[in-house]
């Protein structure tokens, strides 16, 4: 069974669109009992700098985690600075890296033109991420198509390294997750922390009502029929929550007319809060019971530390570090 690792960043509330897209596929190749799962918590120092904030998605993102059916039996999970060896190894493979790799980065130049940095971490950041995936002997790193280029640049600081210091690291392949849908957000574009329309996975009952219920529609009345149903934003959404067909029954009521707005959104909201309700519920237990949490987090980072530092003793040797 290959080794697959991920990671994410702690820098917001999880939603649905990061559960569907990247949550349930990770935790189906858990079963595969070679997954290694982390939260980010470093990289998140080159974006948010509140560490009250940086604490709390830290715990919310495990607690989220192990609520959706992550299992700390099957998988290794960590936090990512419990295992401080990946800074070292980003120095012993950033020294060689250029400094053009990194300045033709996406997502470097989209901060950039964003008027966000430029600073050491935020150009740094591809090497942070190598050197994650590089510890481990990582087979295949599962992530959206955003990270492409990221893995890109794993591969040739990889490569680059072995070629310099003999064969060290294991280089990873291309697991790009093309098939996974992108889940909409409430105004339709890509649902993401950055853009404010996200649905999250556990948050206030209240809150969360409304803001299904507060999707914009247009005008047509109830009666008329809908010849476009299947682009509603709300049938798609329904589409992860609900049966197949139910959504499907759903969308045709549409279609035909006589299915008002609100009762679709009413619709949606039922079955997003019932899909969720059991996770609600272990989410709970879970949080009242931190010490356990934090267990996880910690007995997950010995193990991976055991396997990063036999990586960390092959790469000191190579290039002359010992
Ligand atoms: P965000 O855009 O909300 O900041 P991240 O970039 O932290 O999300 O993404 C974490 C993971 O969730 C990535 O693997 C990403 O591909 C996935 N993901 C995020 N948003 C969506 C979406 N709307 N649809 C599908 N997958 C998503
Ligand atoms: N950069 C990734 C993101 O923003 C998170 C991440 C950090 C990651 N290190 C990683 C993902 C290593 C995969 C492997 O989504």
């Amino acid at each position: 069974m290959p080794r697959v690792l991920t990671g994410i960043t702690p820098s917001g509330a999880l939603h649905i669109g990061n559960y569907f897209g990247a949550m349930q596929p990770a935790i189906e190749l858990q079963d595969g009992g070679n997954a290694f799962y982390f939260i980010a918590d470093y990289h998140s120092l080159a974006g948010l700098t509140n560490a009250k904030e940086r604490r709390a998605y830290t715990q919310g993102i495990a607690l989220d985690w192990l609520a959706c059916g992550l299992d700390p039996e099957k998988a290794i999970f960590w936090r990512q600075s419990d295992v401080p060896e990946v800074s070292e190894l980003m120095w012993l493979i950033g020294s060689l890296t250029p400094t053009g790799l990194l300045e033709r980065a996406h997502s470097y130049k989209d901060k950039l033109a964003k008027g966000i940095g430029p600073s050491f971490g935020i150009f740094a950041y591809p090497v942070l991420m190598a050197a994650d995936i590089l510890l481990f002997d990582t087979n295949v790193v599962p992530v959206g198509k955003d990270q492409k280029q990221h893995l890109e640049m794993t591969r040739d600081i990889a490569i680059k390294f072995n070629l310099t210091y003999g064969e060290t690291f294991v280089v990873p392949e291309e697991y790009i997750l093309e098939e996974v849908a992108v889940i909409p957000g409430l105004d339709g574009q890509k649902m993401s922390k950055s853009y404010g329309n996200t649905v999250e996975i556990f948050g206030d009952e209240k809150t969360l009502r409304k803001k299904i219920m507060n999707i914009v529609m247009d005008s047509r009345t109830r009666q008329e029929p809908k010849p476009d149903a299947g682009k509603n934003l709300a049938v798609q959404l329904m589409k992860f929550v609900a049966p197949a067909e139910v959504a499907a029954d759903f969308e045709a009521r549409l279609r035909a007319g006589g299915l008002g707005y609100s009762d679709l959104k009413k619709g949606l909201f039922e079955y997003y809060w019932d899909f969720f309700a059991p996770y609600r519920a272990r989410c709970a237990e879970l949080a009242a019971n931190l010490d356990y949490v934090e267990k996880v987090l910690r007995d997950g980072a010995e193990k991976a530390r055991a396997v990063g530092n036999k990586t960390m003793d092959r790469a000191r040797l190579a290039c002359g570090l010992r």
